[in-house]
């Protein structure tokens, strides 16, 4: 699978022969796990096992939660209350399903910016990169749909927000929007749809990341040189890689384990302190609440999706020159969407010769502007949209697509770069000079 030259599975016994003949599963085991992984590799390629570690979380929590949940506008509420309250360990697995869903997200975050920072997405790596925009897409809109099924305030006003946006689309957009709901407001039909979806989509998200895996054991791992692991022969290859199994799956579950002790720590000690207290109100088509706000892992585009008033000069300029069309709440709904594409162009936005930042000194500013850029949307898009922070949402939305658009592709152009290593190899005794005490011994991958 892997175009590193290395070991492949041999079946031994009799029975392993003649499995192998029928089905390899044994073969596609043993390559996946022993697939030569570049040896440089720092704490920041810990996240996909993260993230695989939550989507079984969340798969497993959920699962038992649907046991005893009641998809009905009259009893959904009640069931998790009851789910709280009489089953046993429920408010274990409610807990663990609702905090599992943050921990899921910041691991994506920071998953998807090692990507950018490291180059991860630049060729050949474009395909992974885009299968998991799609995951994180995916993410986000069953995160969405299951924060409607406790029914409480912020989950029907939130829906009722969030589906409204499809209801700016010109034309087609009213239909579309009682479509999705199922009738024409937020109801009983939108609850078992939504719980339909919710249920649906992480075997579907499962389904992508298997392709996500295949397509980076294809290519091969990036790494933080973004220099290539040798493929002229199976010697130089085990120069640069080490196999992934024991030494970063050792790496990897040390990681989670440091990470599920502060995440046990939250579900045990302060399990709410991520959610919004209105949502232990049940859900009241009659009173709006007076602020409604999205969970925290969406308050970046929701900061975008709000940025595009009437009064902002391109909104007004799209209205110009469409004829009144692109009104500007049409126009915050494309500029979210937008937000995303730009992200998943960034192969083809990036013109850069070299793919890792670090060797790449005026990227790294703008890289962590970005950073910052991100943290103030995160932060603007939980204020009410009046006095100064729509301005500050509008230039947090303005740096991040420049950052994208026009950002990417220039510093390519008139960027020197530093001097890269010539090998992994290199990198890494870089970091491990051989000491004489401890010649002989094996080294450690991790930086
Ligand atoms: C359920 C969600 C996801 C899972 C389970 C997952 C899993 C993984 C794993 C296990 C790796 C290899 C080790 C590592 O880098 O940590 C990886 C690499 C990668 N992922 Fe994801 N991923 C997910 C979502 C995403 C998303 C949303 C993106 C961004 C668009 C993304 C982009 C990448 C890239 C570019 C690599 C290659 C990095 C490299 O070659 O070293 N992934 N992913």
């Amino acid at each position: 699978m892997s175009g590193i030259p290395h070991d492949h599975y041999e079946p031994k016994s009799g029975f392993e022969k003649w499995l192998h003949r029928r089905l390899p599963i044994a073969s596609l085991a043993y390559d996946t796990l022993m697939i030569p992984t570049p040896k440089n590799l720092n704490w920041m390629w810990i996240w996909g096992i993260v993230l695989t570690f939550c989507l079984a979380l969340q798969i497993i929590t959920g699962i038992v939660l649907v046991m005893h949940y009641t998809p009905h506008v009259d009893m959904a509420f009640s069931s998790v209350e009851h789910i709280m309250r009489n089953v046993n360990g429920g408010w274990a697995i409610r807990y663990l399903h609702m905090n599992g869903a943050s921990l899921f997200f910041v691991a994506v975050y920071l998953h998807i910016f090692r990507g950018l920072y490291y180059g991860s997405y630049k060729a050949p790596r474009e395909v992974t990169w885009i299968i998991g925009m799609l995951i994180y897409l995916l993410m986000m809109g069953t995160a969405f749909m299951g924060y409607v099924l406790p029914w409480g305030q912020m989950s029907f006003w939130g829906a009722t927000v969030i589906t409204g946006l499809f209801g700016a689309i010109p034309g087609i957009g009213e239909a579309i929007q009682t479509w999705l709901l199922g009738g024409p407001a937020v109801g009983n039909a939108t609850l078992n749809r939504f719980l339909s979806l919710h249920y649906l989509l992480p075997f579907i998200i499962a389904a992508l990341v298997a392709v996500h895996i295949w397509a980076f054991h294809t290519t091969g791992n990036n790494n933080p040189t973004g220099v290539e692991v040798r493929r002229k022969s199976k010697a130089e290859a085990e120069k640069d890689t080490l196999p992934f199994w024991p030494y970063f799956v050792i790496k990897d579950l040390f990681a989670l384990a440091v990470i599920l002790l502060v995440f046990f720590a939250i579900v045990g000690f302060m399990p709410n302190y991520l959610g919004h207290p209105d949502n232990y109100i049940e859900a009241d088509p009659l009173v709006t609440p007076a602020h409604i706000v999205p969970e925290w892992y969406f308050l970046p585009f929701y900061a975008i999706l709000r940025a595009f008033d009437d009064s902002v000069w391109i909104v007004q300029f799209a209205g110009f020159i469409t004829g009144g069309i692109i009104d500007a709440k049409f126009f915050g709904v494309l500029a979210m969407f937008g937000s995303i594409l730009v992200m998943a162009l960034a192969p083809w936005l990036d013109t850069s010769s070299v793919r890792s930042g670090r060797y790449r000194p005026m990227f790294k500013w703008w890289f962590w502007l970005l950073i910052v850029d991100f943290m103030v949307l995160m932060w603007v898009g939980a204020m009410p949209a009046e006095g100064i922070y729509p301005y500050i949402a509008l230039i947090g939305s303005a740096y991040w697509f420049g950052y994208f658009l026009v950002i990417l592709p220039l510093l390519g152009v008139i960027e020197k770069p530093l001097p890269q290593p010539a090998t992994i190899e290199e990198d890494f005794n870089a970091h491990y000079p051989e000491k004489s005490e401890t010649a002989g011994t094996t080294p450690t991958p991790a930086e």
